[in-house]
C-alpha cells in the first residue's frame, strides 16, 4: 500500500474517531457513535499492517489473535457493575504498551538518529515512558480497589506532598541525564531509574485517593493513557497516533473536570490525594438519634404512585445490581397510561460509570425525553408528589449539604426530600459507596420499601396492573 492511501486512511479514521466521540455524547446517538469507532479502529489497524508493517506478519496476526481472543473472553464475561475495572485494567494496558515501545524503540533507533533530531526523539521517548509507567502502575492500583481487593482507604504517607514533589524533581533530573548520556551513546540506567520512579509514583497518586473520588480517578488514568499513546506516536512519528492519543488525553481530561464538578471536588485536590475516604459514617449523632424509618410495603408504595400526578425516579447502582430497569421501564409505561407524568433524575455519578443508569434505561427502552439530568431537575423537587429511589444512596444524601465534615460534603445530591413523599428501595440501611449513614431515610415524609430492587419492583407492578 502506498505512503498516499495510508494517509488517506488515516484521514478517514480520524474522522470517524471525531464522529465516535460526538456521538458517544448524547444517548440517542451513542449506538451510531459507537460503530463509527469501531470502524475507525478497524480501518487504522488494516491501514497500518498492510501500510506500514513490512515484516514479522506472523507474530503480528498471532499476537492479534491471542490479544482479540483474551478482550473478547473478557468483555463477553464482564458484568456490567465491573466495568469500570475492566477501563482499569485496559488502561494499565494502554501504559505498558507505551512503556515497550519506548524501549524497543530506544533500543532500536539509538545509534540511527543523531544531533537535535536525536534529542527531540530522547525527550518522546522519556516522555512516553514516565507516562506510560506511571499510567500502569496507577491503574493496576485502581483496579485492585475498584474490585475491593486491597482497601478503598486513601493511604495518607505523613510527607506525601513531599513524596510526590520530590519524585518529580527526581524524574526531570534524569530527564537531562538521559538525553545527556544518549546523545554520548549510553542512557539506559537513567531510563531505568525514571520507569522505577514512575511506577511508584503510580502507586502512590492512587493509593491517596480514597474510594468516593474513583471514577474521576479512572476518567483521570483515561486521559493518562491517551498522551501516553500520543507521546509515543511522536516517538514512532505516527501522525494517527498522536491524534488519537490527543483525542483520548482530552476527552478524559474533560470528563474528569465535569465528574470533579459534579462531586464538587477541586480536581487538583482528587489528585494530591485523602479526599473520598470510604470508611466513615460521618452523619451527626448515631442512628438511634437519627428518628425512625417508616417501612411500607409494596402494595402501599404503588397506592403512593398511583394517587400522585408528578412522580420522580431516581435510579442508582441497586438498579443495575437487582437489573431492575426493565420493571422500571413497565411501572413507567403503566402510570404513564394513567396520565401519570413520571419523569427520571440522573446523577452524573450515580451507580459505578459515567452514563452508567443512561445505559441501563436505554437499554430497557426507556424513552429519552423523561429523562432529566440533574442540573435540568433539581429545582422542580417541591412540585414532586412522589419521588422513588432505587437502590440509589449517596446521590440522594442530604447529609452533602447539611454536614460539613462529611466525605461527599459539598456533592451536589437530588435533593427529593423536598418533594411530597420519598419510597426508597433497599435491602437494609447499609450505607453505599462512600461508606456514609444517610439522614434521608429518617425523615418524616420518606418511606422505605426494603427488599431486593427488582422483587420489590415486581411486587409495586403486580399492584398497579
Ligand atoms: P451507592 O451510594 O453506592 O448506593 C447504592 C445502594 O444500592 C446501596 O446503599 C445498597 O443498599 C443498594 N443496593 C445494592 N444492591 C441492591 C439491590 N439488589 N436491590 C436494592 N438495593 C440495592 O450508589 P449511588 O447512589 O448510585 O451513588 C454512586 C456512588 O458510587 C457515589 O458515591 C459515586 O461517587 C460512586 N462511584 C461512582 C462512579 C461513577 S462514574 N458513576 C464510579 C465509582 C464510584 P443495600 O445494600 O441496603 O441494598
Amino acid at each position: 500500500m502506498s505512503q498516499g492511501i495510508v494517509t488517506v486512511a488515516y484521514i478517514g479514521a480520524t474522522i470517524l474517531f471525531i464522529l465516535a466521540l460526538g456521538g458517544l455524547s448524547r444517548p440517542e446517538t451513542s449506538r451510531r457513535g459507537n460503530f463509527y469507532g469501531i470502524f475507525g479502529m478497524l480501518m487504522a489497524v488494516v491501514a497500518t499492517i498492510i501500510g506500514i508493517v513490512a515484516d514479522n506478519y506472523f507474530i503480528l496476526i498471532a499476537a492479534v489473535a491471542i490479544g482479540g481472543t483474551i478482550g473478547i473472553t473478557l468483555a463477553k464475561k464482564v458484568q456490567m457493575t465491573q466495568m469500570p475495572e475492566l477501563v482499569a485494567i485496559l488502561h494499565s494496558l494502554v501504559g505498558l504498551a507505551a512503556v515497550l515501545v519506548g524501549y524497543a524503540n530506544f533500543m532500536d533507533q539509538h545509534n540511527i538518529l543523531t544531533g537535535i533530531d536525536k534529542t527531540i526523539h530522547d525527550v518522546e521517548t522519556y516522555l512516553g515512558i514516565l507516562i506510560g509507567a506511571l499510567t500502569f502502575s496507577g491503574s493496576i492500583v485502581a483496579f485492585l480497589k475498584l474490585s475491593a481487593k486491597i482497601s478503598g482507604k486513601p493511604l495518607l504517607l505523613p510527607a506525601r506532598h513531599w513524596l510526590n514533589l520530590g519524585l518529580l524533581v527526581a524524574a526531570t533530573i534524569l530527564g537531562a541525564v538521559f538525553v545527556s548520556q544518549s546523545a554520548a551513546g549510553s542512557g539506559t540506567f537513567p531510563l531505568i531509574l525514571m520507569t522505577v520512579i514512575a511506577l511508584i509514583f503510580g502507586v502512590h497518586m492512587v493509593m491517596a485517593i480514597g474510594g468516593a473520588d474513583m471514577p474521576v480517578v479512572v476518567s483521570m488514568l483515561n486521559s493518562y493513557s491517551g498522551w501516553a499513546a500520543a507521546a509515543t506516536g511522536f516517538m514512532l512519528n505516527n501522525d494517527l497516533l498522536i491524534v488519537v492519543g490527543a483525542l483520548v488525553g482530552s476527552s478524559g481530561a474533560i470528563l474528569s473536570y465535569i465528574m470533579c464538578r459534579a462531586m464538587n471536588r477541586k480536581f487538583i485536590a482528587v489528585i494530591a490525594g485523602g479526599f473520598g475516604t470510604s470508611g466513615g459514617t460521618t452523619v451527626a449523632g448515631s442512628e438511634e438519634e437519627a428518628g425512625e424509618i417508616i417501612a411500607v410495603e409494596a402494595a402501599e408504595a404503588a397506592e403512593l404512585l398511583l394517587d400522585a400526578k408528578e412522580v420522580m425516579i431516581i435510579p442508582g447502582y441497586g438498579m443495575a445490581v437487582a437489573q431492575a430497569q426493565h420493571t422500571v421501564h413497565e411501572i413507567t409505561r403503566k402510570l404513564r397510561e394513567k396520565k401519570i407524568n413520571v419523569r427520571f433524575g440522573i446523577h452524573p455519578v450515580a451507580g459505578r460509570m459515567p452514563g452508567h443508569m443512561n445505559v441501563l434505561l436505554a437499554e430497557a427502552k426507556v424513552p429519552y425525553d423523561i429523562v432529566f439530568e440533574l442540573d435540568e431537575i433539581n429545582d422542580d423537587f417541591p412540585k414532586i408528589d412522589v419521588s422513588i429511589v432505587i437502590g440509589a444512596n449517596d446521590i440522594v444524601n442530604p447529609a452533602a449539604q447539611e454536614v460539613p465534615d462529611s466525605p461527599i460534603a459539598g456533592m451536589p445530591v437530588l435533593e427529593c426530600w423536598k418533594g411530597k413523599t420519598t419510597i426508597v428501595l433497599k435491602r437494609s440501611m447499609a450505607t453505599g459507596y462512600a461508606g456514609v449513614s444517610n439522614p434521608l431515610f429518617y425523615k418524616e415524609n420518606t418511606r422505605m420499601l426494603f427488599g431486593d430492587a427488582r422483587e420489590s419492583l415486581d411486587a409495586v407492578l403486580k399492584s398497579i396492573d
